[in-house]
């Protein structure tokens, strides 16, 4: 079986309750993917990575429904699925790999509902890169650069690459102690909204009830947060792709279904109360995914959309520290290698002014778990 939108759809409706009715404005029709609100925040990061001439060309694909706005680009991808027209994508916004398994393989795991090879998530992205660099292809360019993006997310959420039996934990119920006040949400909608939510909820003024903000403000508080937290290494070692190719879903796959075995799976059983410690751990993992899904679509669009693109260079390899004779004292702090800086926010963030990065220093990571 497939992982269902269906399913996930409904689970995702315990979780409204608590976030009221402004989350159910924008939640409710796209429930199947890193939920609206990753979306959003991973286009918001990656918009200032875009080289100007890559900029310029993304601009240019996106039409008067979507102007200027670069958060909307990511989500496009959720909204059209329901669409009759779109009734062939679901199976594009994810991947089934067997169960316990932990490995993922293009040719065996690449498949659609009745078996149909590519039909998956990186399919899809091969599929869209391959219409955007094809001068010739007659495709519906812009589309393909919103499939892109939104399935390009939609890869880096772990349990999007989970086992089949489990449907990518969509089965696995369990209870969201937190905000949800033990309300029931699958594992896989933990991973897609819940944690995000939970963030928003407990450093972004979510449910501050006096405070008359948009969603908006807060994705792009939230956005700005994390953003502070990429840095040039982080662009050098996730963007390039092996082999210089423009996109390398397979790559990206492999990571998802290796942190869901050893992140999502691990330590969870059938309707368990997941708590703090789930939270706090896991957070850093979804905030890694959402830069890496950043970084990696800026720098494909750069590849695709502007000839002039340099890669970034990866950064040295560091030289490891020679430890020092016990009586010589402690190892003295190695001085940060300076680089360059990041582009500033552009001016299309919701929120032009960062706040203090509100998110508590993450608890040392337990030791790994074992998958259940
Ligand atoms: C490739 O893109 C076209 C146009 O959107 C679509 O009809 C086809 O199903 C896609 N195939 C895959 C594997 O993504
Ligand atoms: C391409 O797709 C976009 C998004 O669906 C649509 O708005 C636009 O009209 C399409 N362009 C053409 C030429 O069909
Ligand atoms: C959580 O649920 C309990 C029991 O149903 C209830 O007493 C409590 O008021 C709820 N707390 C919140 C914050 O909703
Ligand atoms: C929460 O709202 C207060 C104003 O009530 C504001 O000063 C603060 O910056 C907000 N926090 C975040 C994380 O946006
Ligand atoms: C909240 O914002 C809306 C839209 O800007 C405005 O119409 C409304 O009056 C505001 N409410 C309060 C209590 O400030
Ligand atoms: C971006 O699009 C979203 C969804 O359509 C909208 O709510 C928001 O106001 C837009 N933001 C800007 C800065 O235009
Ligand atoms: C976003 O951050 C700014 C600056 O810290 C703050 O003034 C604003 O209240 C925050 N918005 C929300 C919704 O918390
Ligand atoms: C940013 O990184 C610092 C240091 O690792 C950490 O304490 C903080 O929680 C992080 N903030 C966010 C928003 O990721």
């Amino acid at each position: 079986m497939a992982a269902s939108p269906a399913g996930a759809a409904a689970s995702s409706a315990a979780a409204l309750v608590v976030y009221g009715v402004l989350v159910l404005a924008v939640a409710a029709p796209f429930a199947s993917a890193w939920n609206y609100d990753g979306h959003a925040i991973i286009c918001n990061l990656a918009r200032p990575l875009l080289t100007a001439a890559a900029a310029a060309k993304v601009d240019s694909l996106l039409n008067s429904e979507f102007p200027h706005n670069f958060s909307t680009l990511c989500t496009w991808g959720d909204e059209f699925q329901y669409l009759p027209q779109y009734s062939w994508s679901p199976p594009l916004h994810f991947i089934n790999t067997p169960d316990k398994a932990c490995t993922y393989d293009y040719t065996r795991d690449c498949r659609g509902m009745f078996g149909q090879a590519n039909m998956c998530a990186s399919g899809a992205i091969n599929n869209y890169t391959t219409q955007l660099i094809t001068p010739s292809d007659t495709h519906n360019k812009t589309e393909a650069m919103l499939f892109l993006a939104n399935i390009m997310g939609d890869i880096h959420q772990p349990l999007r690459v989970g086992f089949a039996g489990d449907e990518g934990g969509d089965t696995i119920r369990v209870y969201w102690l937190n905000t949800m006040n033990g309300s029931s949400t699958s594992l896989f909608e933990v991973w897609d909204s819940v944690i995000i939510h939970e963030t928003e909820e407990r450093y972004f003024n979510k449910s501050t009830p006096t405070f008359n903000e948009t969603l908006t403000d807060i994705l792009g508080n939230m956005s700005l947060a994390i953003y502070a937290n990429l840095t040039t290494a982080d662009v050098a070692l996730w963007g390039p792709c092996p082999g210089g190719a423009k996109s390398c879903p397979d790559l990206y796959a492999t990571e998802s279904i290796e942190l869901a075995c050893k992140w999502a799976y691990a330590d969870v059983t059938p309707s368990q109360i997941l708590l703090d410690d789930y939270y706090y751990s896991r957070l850093t993992i979804i905030e890694t995914r959402l830069k890496q899904a950043a970084v990696r679509i800026a720098t494909t669009f750069n590849r695709i959309f502007d000839p002039n693109y340099i890669e970034v260079p990866a950064p040295p390899t560091p030289t490891p520290v020679t430890p020092p004779a016990p009586a010589v004292g402690p190892i003295p702090p190695v001085a940060p290698v300076p680089g360059p800086t990041l582009p500033p926010v552009s001016p299309v963030m919701p929120v032009p002014v960062p706040p203090v990065a509100p998110i508590p220093p993450v608890p040392v990571a337990p030791a790994a778990p074992t998958i259940p």
